[in-house]
């Protein structure tokens, strides 16, 4: 499949915008600096929180953001238990079908796997691991990223 780029002059802090990759959906999203300042929070309630596990965290993305920048996550937006789409939950605190210590990310609707704001799966869910990062780069000037 062909390289997807995308603009990110018209996402705003605490937007994300979803684009077809590979026939996958993947998500961009622009962190806020309270979203990126949570993070660490998350750790200790994490399956796999330094994304050791092979296969879903390229190189450029085995840190605390997942990311090659803080503030823009980028992720395929299929949930790596039986592949649905999970759900953004951006609102910090206890919601259906979440932890009370909810700091915002994903949820799978189907059989309820939760994901933080880097795509890092909680402990006791049904998915085995953290959503994937596809491989993507910035532009020289920062306002573009091309997904592939
Ligand atoms: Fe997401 Fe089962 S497919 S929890």
């Amino acid at each position: 499949g062909a390289p997807v780029e995308v603009d990110l002059t018209s996402l705003a802090p605490g937007e994300i915008r979803t684009v077809a990759w590979r026939g996958k959906p993947v998500w961009i999203m622009h962190r806020t600096p309270e979203q990126i300042k949570d993070l660490p929070k998350n750790d200790p309630l994490l399956a796999d929180p330094h994304s050791d596990r092979p296969g879903f965290t390229p190189p450029f993305a085995k840190n605390e953001y997942r990311s090659r920048k803080p503030e823009y996550l980028v992720l395929v937006a299929i949930c790596t238990h039986l592949g649905c789409v999970p759900t953004p939950h951006f609102e910090v605190g206890a919601q259906p079908g979440l932890p009370a210590s909810w700091e915002g990310g994903f949820l799978c609707p189907c059989h309820g796997s939760t994901y933080d704001l880097s795509g890092r799966v909680f402990k006791n869910v049904p998915a085995p691991d953290n959503l994937e990062v596809p491989p993507y780069a910035f532009s020289a000037d920062g306002t573009k990223l091309t997904i592939g």
